[in-house]
């Protein structure tokens, strides 16, 4: 069986502090900003688990819906898992096992789709995917550069200074952060959202790329690049694909 040989892998993996701070929505907006300015980038869910496929909540699902890629949803996702655990979990309860490389053979008719994707991790850095690895280990294996996801509210700065430094503890490159106005910033007079950006960027020495809004349920493809060109420094990330297409 032919492997994906990583080197040629260019891309940017989004990934986040926690389960549901919103890596989808970030993802999917980027993308489609990305997109509209005439970039073949595309979107890559190695493993999702929580609902299965055709329920149209699945992340792959909804990458696709607010993106508007023409995908198969299980092109996208490579490995979907109904159970609502940890992949490494979730497979085990459907009787399956994976490996990384598995992982990352399955996207290949996918990545060789794109000049660039960006690929969603599931939770955190720190999430079990098979016996042995993390999401973690899928980054390094990928060997492309995160960028992080961070709820913007109270709390954030430690979530993230740990991510960033359980990153950088394994050798990977971090393009920036976005804190994100997701369902969990409910308080609306939170004080720490004014500053968190500040603290991150003087604690971690790595830069905040914007604070993304709350949407609303109704949310397009339209608004989320509208909302991306609005509030969301994309030169980072656009360097950080060029330099890897240019290696690959
Ligand atoms: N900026 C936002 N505005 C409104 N709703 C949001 C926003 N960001 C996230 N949400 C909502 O919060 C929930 C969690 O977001 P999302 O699914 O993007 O998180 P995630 O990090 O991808 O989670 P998972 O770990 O399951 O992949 C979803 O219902 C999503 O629609
Ligand atoms: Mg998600």
């Amino acid at each position: 069986m032919n492997q994906v040989d990583a080197e040629t892998i260019r891309g940017l993996f989004v990934t986040g502090t926690d389960t549901g701070v919103g890596k989808t929505v970030v993802t999917a907006a980027i993308t489609a900003a990305l997109r509209a300015e005439g970039l073949n980038v595309g979107v890559w869910k190695p493993v999702q688990s929580g609902a299965p496929l055709g329920s149209g909540v699945t992340d792959a699902e909804r990458l696709l819906q607010y993106t508007g890629i023409n995908e198969r949803a299980d092109s996208v996702a490579s490995f979907t898992f109904e159970a609502p655990l940890t992949p490494f979990l979730a497979a085990r309860e459907a009787g399956m096992t994976f490996t990384l490389q598995e992982l990352i053979s399955a996207g290949e008719p996918l990545l060789n789709r794109y000049e660039s994707v960006l690929i969603e991790g599931a939770g955190g850095v720190a999430v079990p995917l098979t016996e042995e690895e993390l999401v973690v280990d899928l980054i390094t294996k990928l060997r492309i550069p995160a960028l992080i996801v961070a709820r913007s509210g109270l709390g954030t700065i430690n979530h993230t200074l740990l991510t960033v430094s359980y990153l950088r503890h394994h050798a990977v490159p971090i393009i920036g952060v976005i804190l994100n106005d997701g369902e969990s910033t409910e308080r609306v007079d939170d004080p720490s959202t004014a500053t968190n950006a500040e603290l991150i960027e003087m604690y971690s020495g790595i830069k905040v790329l914007g604070r993304f809004p709350r949407m609303h349920d109704e949310t397009n493809r339209d608004l989320l690049i509208h909302t991306v060109r609005e509030k969301i420094q994309l030169t980072p990330i656009k360097q950080a694909l060029a330099v890897q297409s240019m290696g690959g």
